[in-house]
């Protein structure tokens, strides 16, 4: 009888090694990677303040409630001073999709492309060469309203940004009827690991005020954002614009 259960005391030991081998594995790699709100250097008012911006974005950009309502807002938290409490912005933008006929659009594409331009403009405040504003991404944080898709995701660790800030969920936006492709931000930079550089990536930020831009879409019993209606009869149809307030400026 003894030894029967020696071999099994002996397998015992080696799946315990095993998973906490594992568990401690995952857990150094992806402390590389990750924010949370409780050790973030950053406070969460600041990042409340960001946030906000990145859903304000669509309404004065695209309407109080568009469809695709995914915005972004890209920030420098190193030129945080008296004037600039919360960091300085560098650009904003919004889904463009529908705007632009180009699929690729997506509101953290769209600002990276803005900052692009704003970064190396003669005639803008930075007038940086282009090498140099490859350079000035690292230092930025990309702040969206919704979970970088994969093609986002790895669009922002190929742009080497210091962090990656985001509101509402993918699974979230799977919940509420969007097609999403089911890969989290955080699996594709596991996977981004051969890039030079890390960015820090932290999701849930004030998402109790970003999931309302997402919920209507798929479920006509949701109201609309502020300003909107449901367009149809029955009250079936997508939320619009009423008034004023809801013109689109870009
Ligand atoms: C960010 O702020 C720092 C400190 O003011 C500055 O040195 C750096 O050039 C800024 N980056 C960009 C892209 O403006
Ligand atoms: C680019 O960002 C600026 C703010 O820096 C904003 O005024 C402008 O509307 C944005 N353009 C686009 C196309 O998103
Ligand atoms: C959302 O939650 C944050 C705390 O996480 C809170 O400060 C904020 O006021 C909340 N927003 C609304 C609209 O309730």
């Amino acid at each position: 009888m003894l030894y029967p259960l020696s071999i099994l005391s002996l397998v015992l030991l080696f799946l315990i090694h095993l998973t906490h081998g594992s568990s401690h594995q995952k857990h150094s790699h992806d402390s590389q990677h990750h924010l949370s709100l409780d050790t973030d250097s950053i406070s969460f008012e600041t990042r409340a303040h960001w946030m906000r911006k990145a859903n304000a974005a669509l309404t004065e950009l695209a309407s109080p409630c568009p469809f695709a309502a995914f915005g972004t807002v890209i920030v420098n938290h190193t030129a945080t001073s008296e004037e600039f409490p919360h960091g300085k912005l560098i650009c904003y933008s919004v889904n463009q999709n529908q705007r632009e006929g180009n699929p690729t659009l997506h509101g953290e594409i769209s600002g990276i492309n803005n900052c692009s331009k704003i970064l190396t403009s003669a005639s803008g405040p930075y007038t940086l060469t282009p090498k140099e504003a490859l350079i000035a991404f690292h230092s930025l944080t990309l702040y969206t309203n919704a979970e970088p898709c994969p093609m986002c995701a790895s669009a922002i660790r190929w742009s080497g940004f210091k962090e990656c800030i985001f509101g509402t969920s993918i699974s979230t936006l799977i919940s509420k009827g969007w097609s999403q492709i089911d890969l989290s931000a955080e699996e594709v930079f596991e996977e981004a690991g051969a890039l030079p550089g890390a960015t820090k990536l932290m999701g849930g930020v004030l998402s109790n005020e970003t999931d309302p831009w997402f919920s209507w879409q798929f479920d006509s019993e949701i109201s609309c954002p502020k300003g909107c209606a449901r367009s149809g009869k029955e009250g079936e149809g997508v939320c619009e614009p009423v008034g004023e307030e809801g013109k689109s400026k870009l």
